[in-house]
């Protein structure tokens, strides 16, 4: 199994990054429950021939769509140990509890946060930023939140985010009992960065409807156009009107690791809290989503429930408190923190950073030779590595979509889409350390080929 997968890894180039499930495939997989045993070999081999080839293929260098990292068999290997050890990091006194605890503290050194920030890994950053709104509420309304719910303490809480916010904000708000309407969402400014401005009269207009503001959420990597908000001026904002100031840096706040980019997270050290993946531009396989936050003692407020079977000790495995699940709501936890920690220790930070910032370079390039190119068109300036862009044409929301999912079902490339000022764009993500320019150049001209054949085609339907 383990050579079958480190071949996948070491050929991946030369597959196709994703194809079409079969049909034959995909209803193999509607069989009743295993009564009798099989022998592991053939169920491996099922695996080879009927799940493997038909994955998504992000560990692929072609693979540009969404948000999702590469991976490394150095992860792959760590993970393998986890599961080994079959570890349950809900809490006790273990060592592997200590690994999380050590790749917190590298956190906070990261992050310039205090030692008494907490932190946590938990799936990813949707849940992160739960974690974060949740706490929030906590120092909004006090503890007894949590025993009376939002009801009884009911100031109408109002949160503020930028237009381009990934939707787990919306989603937080929701989940948290405060209602997704009780988010504002603020108009964002020629570089995509939350208006200051529109934010403080938003806030001033909520104050005199006798409502209550408590929590802004900035934006490192914003999921359409890759856009960094202006964390310290959002700091200052927060800390003038007395409202919670959280990061969504779910794939770009690692970006604290590359030189030439980490002066631009400026005022991400003024949190008061922070999600983010490792899964993503850490490359660490999936899941491996964090939450730090600032005030270690609110967070422990929000979560910590006293029971007699979680009773600690001072001695004996019940020691070592407070534990994770003191922290979040798990209490069966993976030790999602070894992959983490191997992945760090052995490509160390520098490696991590360099490659951080050779994605944005990729990213650079391929914008330039966009611009180069008089079929196409940049939709949006490239701030980090995403690049939206569009093969120019009639009818060209369609003949985009079309561009994009020939590429993906040819198996040359698989950029996404999204909408840009009210255009559908060729979103291109670089996350994977895996791509290099030959893998740009090879979607570019098949954007070119495939585009040249719908706009073609298009033209020929539009006559007739
Ligand atoms: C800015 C942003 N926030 C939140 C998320 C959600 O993260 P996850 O998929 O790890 O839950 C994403 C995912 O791409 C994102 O780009």
């Amino acid at each position: 199994m383990l050579d079958d997968i480190l071949d996948y890894l070491q050929h991946i180039r030369e597959r196709p990054v994703w194809q079409p499930i079969p049909q034959d495939v995909r209803a193999s997989f509607n069989q009743t429950l295993p009564a009798r045993p099989a022998e592991l070999a053939a169920v491996h081999e099922i695996f080879m021939r009927d799940v493997l080839p038909y994955a998504v293929g992000n560990a692929h260098p072609g693979f540009m769509g969404w948000v999702h990292g590469g991976g490394t068999p150095v992860g792959m290997l760590a993970e393998m140990l986890a599961a080994g050890l079959n570890a349950n990091l809900g809490g006790r006194d273990q060592m592997p509890v200590e690994v999380e605890r050590q790749v917190l503290q590298w956190v906070r050194e990261l992050f310039g946060f205090p030692e008494s920030a907490s932190g946590l890994f938990v799936t990813g950053t949707s849940m992160a930023n739960l974690i974060a709104v949740l706490v929030a509420r906590t120092a909004a309304l006090g503890v007894n939140v949590r025993r009376l719910g939002i009801a009884a303490g009911g100031k109408g809480l109002i949160a503020y985010t930028a237009a381009g916010a990934h939707g787990s904000i919306a989603q937080a708000m929701d989940l948290a009992g405060l209602g997704s309407d009780a988010l504002r969402v603020i108009a964002v400014n020629d570089r995509n960065q939350m208006d200051g401005e529109a934010l403080q009269q938003a806030i001033a207009a909520d104050r005199d409807a006798g409502l209550t503001p408590f929590f802004i959420a900035g934006t490192v990597g914003s999921v359409d156009v890759g856009a960094i908000d202006d964390l310290d001026s959002l700091a200052d904002i927060g800390r003038r009107e007395g409202l919670w100031f959280h990061v969504d840096g779910a794939y770009g706040a690692l970006a604290l690791l590359a030189q030439d980019i980490a002066p631009r997270l400026k005022g991400i050290e003024r949190a008061d809290s922070v999600a983010f993946d490792f899964h993503k531009w850490g490359q660490v396989p999936y899941d491996a989503g964090f939450v730090l936050v600032r005030d270690g003692k609110i967070h422990r407020q929000t979560f910590a429930a006293p029971t007699a079977y979680l009773r600690r000790e001072k001695r004996g495995m019940a020691a070592g408190s407070p534990w994770p699940c003191d922290f979040g709501p798990d209490l069966s936890r993976g030790f999602r923190a070894l992959k983490a920690w191997f992945t760090l220790k052995v490509y160390g930070a520098e490696q991590l950073g360099k490659m951080i910032s050779k994605t944005c370079a990729l990213a650079r390039y391929l914008a330039q030779r966009i611009e180069t190119l008089p079929q196409l068109e940049l939709l949006a300036a490239v701030s980090l590595n995403i690049v939206c862009f569009r093969y120019r044409s009639e009818d060209s929301d369609r003949v985009n979509a079309d561009i994009v999912a020939a590429l993906q079902e040819s198996g040359i490339a698989a950029p996404s889409t999204t909408i840009v000022k009210g255009r559908l764009a060729i979103r291109v993500a670089i996350v994977n350390h895996r791509t290099d320019t030959r893998d740009i150049d090879v979607l570019l001209q098949a954007v070119l080929d495939f585009g040249s054949a719908y706009a073609g085609r298009r033209a020929v339907e539009g006559v007739s």
